[in-house]
């Protein structure tokens, strides 16, 4: 067990009194249960779906049940001035809950969209169990016929992708500081999915700049548990599972072979990063040929120091540390390697960003820049990137590559 881990342990018993501690305990025994989950179709779903919450949420489900009605009072019926976004599943409105004087984001899933029973129901059960200050809380839900509503925290600063790749009228570019205070949140909330929550892990599955949103203060919270899964339990290093995420986030392993592990998250992590240092998406198909795919971009740069300021989002206008944009790219770096089992923890990279932090101002030390060092030999030591340009990609969007989705 890591120095971080323990300080982290100790500050929990610290704060949880036993009764929490039992609690928790029998929450993550729930988490598990819900591992192999079963369907129905027809006319009955909503009340067998709300069912189904009831026993496996197991009198832990704190959401709030809404009926469709309240959702409409509180959206306006879903009126477009009160439309905050549109993803792949459905649209988000803001939505003001009488009863509690509650301003919300509702999300009501599209009937005939990708997103079905079990992601609602993994979503639902996920969020009411998991509970973590850079995980979006889960106020309630409504399941009554055929509508699948999600009703979450308000998040006022919206979509990290919004800030990164909107237009600068409407958001004005993140600083480096702030850059740096959403990496450290998501690696958190990451930390605590991997490695809090037991006895297996969860592994998010959709770790991309959408889902990442910000509160008032930009801290960082993820969103959509829709696909998360819970991890191998024992010795096991990864399950084997249909493909589901988004392309380009997709760690290599995950993408060509199914086999699921916390190091896929840690590679997602490692592309947002990527994004939050470069303000270049993922895959940008207005780009010129060879800039399309960011990680075959930036594979020669992380061959050549000198060019390493290269790619620092050039709306940054210079303002951040050279030292801190080595130390970046380098946790970057180790994050992309092919090899899953050679990308660090996640609690590695919350050490090194940490570090990071303490030492956000400084630019002592930072080598010679006209030094012409490849990053391999120092402490970018052993990685190299995948390049390969065209998985499974259908629009941006989340994909099912084997079609059942599961
Ligand atoms: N809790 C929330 N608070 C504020 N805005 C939200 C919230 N959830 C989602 N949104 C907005 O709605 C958009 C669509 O969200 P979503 O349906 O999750 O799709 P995607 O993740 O593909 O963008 C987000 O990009 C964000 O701008
Ligand atoms: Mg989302």
């Amino acid at each position: 067990m890591s120095w971080f881990q323990c300080c982290m342990s100790e500050e929990r018993v610290n704060r949880n009194s036993l009764k929490k501690s039992i609690k928790e305990y029998n929450d993550t025994k729930t988490l598990a249960s819900f591992a192999n989950l079963s369907f129905k179709s027809g006319k009955n779903r909503g009340r067998y779906t709300r069912k189904e919450i009831k026993k496996l949420g197991k009198g832990n489900i704190l959401a709030q049940t809404f009926t469709f009605r309240e959702l409409c009072v509180a959206t306006n019926n879903f009126n477009d001035q009160n439309l905050l976004g549109e993803g792949g599943f459905g649209r988000v409105y803001k939505a003001f809950i009488q009863t509690t004087k509650q301003i919300t984001a509702v999300k009501r899933l599209d009937p005939n969209g990708f997103q079905g029973d079990r992601e609602f129901l993994v979503e639902v059960l996920m969020l009411s169990l998991l509970h973590h200050p850079n995980l979006v809380n889960l106020v309630g839900y409504c399941a009554d016929a055929n509508q699948r509503i999600l009703v979450y925290e308000f998040m006022p600063n919206g979509s990290l992708e919004d800030h990164l790749f909107g237009t600068p009228s409407t958001k004005p570019p993140l600083d480096w500081n702030t850059r740096m205070k959403i990496v450290e949140g998501v690696a958190r909330g990451l930390e605590y999915l991997h490695e809090t929550v037991k006895p297996a892990p969860v592994i998010y599955r959709d770790f991309k700049a959408s889902n990442i949103l910000l509160d008032e203060e930009f801290n960082a919270k993820l969103s959509d548990f829709g696909l998360a899964k819970i991890g191998p339990i024992g010795d096991k290093s990864h399950v084997s599972t249909r493909v589901m995420g988004t392309y380009g986030y997709c760690a290599p392993e995950y993408a060509l072979t199914g086999q699921l592990s916390t190091k896929s998250d840690v590679y997602s992590f490692g592309v947002v990063f990527l994004e939050i240092i470069t303000g270049r998406r993922v895959i940008d198909t207005t780009k010129p040929s060879e800039q399309k795919n960011l990680i075959s971009w930036a594979q020669p740069l992380f061959k050549d120091r000198r060019k390493f300021t290269l790619m620092a989002d050039p709306k940054l206008e210079g303002n951040y540390p050279v030292k801190a944009l080595y130390q970046a790219l380098a946790v970057v770096a180790m994050c992309l390697q092919d090899e899953p089992n050679t990308r660090p923890l996640i609690s590695d990279v919350v050490t090194a960003l940490r570090y990071l932090a303490v030492n956000k101002d400084s630019d002592e030390d930072v080598e010679d820049e006209s030094e012409t060092e490849s990053v391999s030999g120092s402490e970018f030591s052993s990685y190299s990137c995948s390049t390969s340009p065209d998985r499974n990609y259908i629009g941006g969007k989340n994909v099912d590559v084997e079609g059942d989705g599961r």
